[in-house]
């Protein structure tokens, strides 16, 4: 067991932020050996109780939950900031050619080495991610997460049309691949597998039936795709799919809404749309920074929370800008900012907070165990240091209240702020 001392923030059932200004987090090894929060809150009420064991002492610092990413494509790392009309021209451009480069093994290795330095360099602990069409860049990125103990979901990509050679695959043979990875990796230590079928456009009928299948076969394995992002890509799915209700509807036809399914961008959505999200248990992965570089629209947050569908936040790169949780929540803020119908703030520091740890993980379908720091909780966590720069600590200084505090570090926050990330005791960082 180890003790754990400075500012600590953590959310309540309900979404609510608490924090002790002096706390303590309390991390020990459960019966199998995983590391989980054993005991959390206020120092002077628990520290008793815990004497004897070694302690860390963060002064001026701010432990809080390891951010949980809903939505990133590895591969992508190296197309952030490729700029195109829209999404159909820049997965044409940058995406697709890039994306090639996969079949190299030795070269998927070393993205995915360089991705999971970077999701821990920016306090991320826990992402479900994009592959490419080739299997061993499953392998590569599991890997590598299975040696730094990270919780990580992935899959290859199921794309076997409208995509050029060297990405496109074969439908019978990416099925069976689909089957051979759950079969290698899902369950394993702190991993997990998401069937993935790029998006509706560039599979075929017996793919996405494919996929649906192995849906209803591994209920427990991930399903992750992307929707109703771009408007010429709504047109182009009603083409391909005339005789589905929406393009939403596609996915639903062929089996591949339930829990554990998680969709990326859901803007072009009708009333029918989101109540078949609610429906389905299926969650949105909200990606703001990929929704504004790319032109594709604004996440109605409202409509979403009238409907009562689950939603997180995701980076989304390479069309979204940032690996940093702070960019993407400070985005999602602006974006709220675009749908207000009614005064007051669109979206409060504490729920954009939320969104991005524990509100994620409940989308994910890792309700108290990843995402927060409540006991029993996995032991992920970052150390952040609001001195980092010399304006957020002088902002910060002057912040009055818990929601002033947050929010003065969602709009001067990155990688600077993240002083560590903690999993399962290994430190990744500047103190490391
Ligand atoms: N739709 C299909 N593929 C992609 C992708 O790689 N990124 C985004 N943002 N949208 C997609
Ligand atoms: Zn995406």
């Amino acid at each position: 067991m180890h003790l754990y001392r400075s500012a600590l923030l953590r959310f309540s059932e309900d979404g609510q932020a608490l924090y002790d200004e002096d706390g303590l987090l309390a991390i020990g090894p459960d019966a199998s050996g995983r590391q989980r929060v054993q005991a959390a809150g206020a120092w002077h009420q628990l520290a008793p109780q815990f004497a004897g064991h070694p302690v860390t002492h963060w002064p001026g610092r701010i432990i809080a939950p390891g951010f949980v990413d809903m939505h990133v494509h590895y591969p992508q790392t190296d197309v952030i900031g490729s700029p195109a009309e829209g999404l159909l021209p820049w997965l044409e451009n940058y995406t697709f050619p890039h994306e090639k480069r996969f079949v190299a093994e030795g070269y998927a290795a070393q993205v995915a080495e360089f991705f999971l330095d970077e999701l821990l360099r920016n306090g991320v602990t826990t992402a479900l991610a994009f592959a490419t069409s080739h299997p061993h860049s499953v392998d590569a990125l599991f890997t590598e997460a299975r040696r730094r103990q990270l919780r990580l979901i992935t899959g290859k990509v199921l794309q076997d049309r409208h995509s050029p050679d060297g990405v496109r695959d074969d439908t019978e043979q990416s099925l069976i691949d689909t089957e051979e990875l759950i079969a290698r990796w899902h369950g394993l230590d702190r991993l997990g597998y998401a069937i993935t079928p790029r998006f509706a456009p560039t599979s075929s009928p017996a793919q996405l039936r494919g996929a649906g299948k192995l849906a209803a076969q591994y209920p427990d394995v991930w399903i992750q795709s992307h929707v109703a992002e771009n408007l010429d890509e709504v047109r182009w799915m009603r083409e391909l799919y005339p005789r589905s209700r929406s393009y939403l509807a596609v996915y639903d036809d062929f089996g591949l809404m339930r829990g554990r399914a998680v969709y990326a961008h859901c803007i072009h959505f009708d009333a029918a749309d989101r109540v078949l999200m609610r429906e389905r248990s299926t969650a949105a992965a909200i990606s703001p920074t990929s929704n504004l570089f790319l032109g594709s629209g604004f996440f109605d947050y409202q409509a979403a929370d009238c409907a009562g569908f689950a939603y997180g936040l995701a980076s989304d790169v390479g069309g979204g800008t940032s690996f940093s949780p702070f960019r993407t929540m400070l985005a999602a803020y602006t974006v709220g900012r675009e749908g207000q119908t009614k005064p007051g703030l669109s979206l409060s520091p504490q729920h954009l907070w939320w969104q991005h740890t524990a509100g994620a993980a409940r989308a994910l379908g890792l309700d108290g165990v990843v995402g927060n720091l409540q006991p029993g909780c996995e032991g992920d966590f970052v150390v952040l240091n609001p001195q980092a720069t010399p304006l957020l600590a002088r902002r910060t200084a002057q912040a009055s209240s818990l929601d002033e505090l947050l929010f003065a570090m969602i709009v001067l926050g990155d990688d600077r702020l993240v002083e560590q990330t903690v999993i399962s005791q290994a430190k990744y960082g500047l103190c490391a």
